[in-house]
């Protein structure tokens, strides 16, 4: 019998509509090659949502993604959108999506693509083999702690505020996905805090100590932050899951997206304790060169296999997905950004239209 999966296609700004377009053609043909059948409803986000209705978050659109098994965002945000005040930004629209769908645990793999280890910025025997699990805390810390706001002081002076906060149950649910994802990796966990300073870390830190005793096949580690930042381009290939809090997790991410060479190519995806997931690329909106066909779409098209592994439980028809686009990779495709000298780099539809080529030719199985 034909599955059936309603999925909720938020396409956003910048280059989010082109590679979008990309990844639904992708979800559609494996669709049939799989016997899926996917009810696509898209809906407004972010700076194309703030144009439309005059805000980022409209409510149709949490409603038609609480309504859906699984959503698939591209990317928000753009320059025309920044000097708006807070409320109305498109940022605030992701997160309150975050928030909305109650999707504390966000996965961001960084493995590096033997094809690709000569587009990184480091030395290849530092790169090589690198395979990273960022967990990063996506609904507290300093982005939602109170109070957050610009104040006036009794003297007059204005004073910009964010609290960072965690509860203790806050850390715990973050720290159980962390252990059970390092669990199903190499069995290492790395948690990243600035403990020596914030007391927030310090909670944190005696929480996630304290869950080890109930994962005792996972070798648990702690690092400051600071430090965490050196040895992820000191030498990345320690590392195999890290679980940090909201903002450090931010920061680390892209760090260790960078090492794999593009950012372009990294997916990720957002979960809760029940409901939908949201898949989304790491990278952005990438707002200076959208609109002229030259942006990545793998990024895209890797979230969209990530939302049928983890979002709809259809594992053959993501490894179709994963196999397709390293196959092509292999076969020396590239987009400008990954592209290294003397190799043609081809635009964001072509990319889409070979990588639908090698789905219609790739066996099953191989
Ligand atoms: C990310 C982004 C977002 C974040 C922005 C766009 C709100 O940088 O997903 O990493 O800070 O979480
Ligand atoms: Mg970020």
């Amino acid at each position: 019998m034909t599955e059936q999966f309603r999925i909720a296609l938020l396409p956003g700004d910048g280059i989010g509509p082109e590679i979008m377009a990309v990844a639904v053609a992708v979800l559609e043909q494996v669709g049939q090659l799989c016997d899926l059948k996917f009810e696509f409803r898209a809906a407004l986000i972010g700076g194309a949502a703030i144009d439309q209705t005059g805000q980022p978050l409209p409510p149709e659109t949490l409603e038609t993604c609480r309504q859906s098994d699984a959503v698939l965002l591209a990317a928000i945000g753009g320059y025309q959108w920044d000097a708006l005040p807070r409320q109305q930004r498109p940022e605030t629209g992701l997160l309150g999506l975050r928030a909305g769908l109650e999707l504390f645990a966000n996965l961001r793999p960084a493995r590096i693509l033997p094809q690709l280890v000569d587009a990184s910025s480091l030395k290849r025997e530092v790169v090589e083999g690198v395979d990273i699990m960022v967990v990063r805390e996506l609904t507290g810390g300093i982005y939602f702690g109170q109070p957050k706001g610009i104040f006036t002081t009794e003297t007059g002076q204005q004073r910009g505020v964010n609290t960072m906060a965690y509860s203790a149950d806050e850390i715990d649910r973050i720290g159980r996905v962390a252990f059970e994802t390092a669990r199903q990796r190499q069995g290492r966990l790395c948690s990243v805090d600035k403990a020596n300073v914030l007391e927030v870390s310090q909670l944190w830190r005696d929480r996630i100590t304290a869950l080890a005793s109930d994962y005792p096949d996972v070798e648990l580690s702690h690092l400051y932050v600071d430090n965490a930042a050196m040895q992820l381009l000191r030498w990345p290939k320690q590392f195999d899951t890290i679980v940090t809090g909201n903002l450090f997790g931010d920061i680390l991410s892209d760090a260790a997206a960078m090492l794999t060479g593009s950012i372009g190519m990294l997916p990720s995806a957002s979960v809760g304790a029940s409901g939908p997931g949201l898949f989304e690329p790491v990278h952005g909106s990438a707002p200076d060169i959208a609109g002229q066909d030259r942006a990545n779409p793998l990024a895209q098209v890797l979230s969209a296999a990530l939302l049928l592994r983890y979002g709809l439980q259809q594992s053959a028809a993501a490894d179709r997905i994963e196999r397709a686009v390293s196959s092509l990779l292999e076969q020396g495709y590239r987009t400008a950004d990954i592209a290294a000298a003397g190799q043609t780099a081809l635009g964001c539809r072509a990319m889409g239209e070979a990588l639908q080529q090698q789905l219609a030719t790739a066996l099953p199985q191989s």
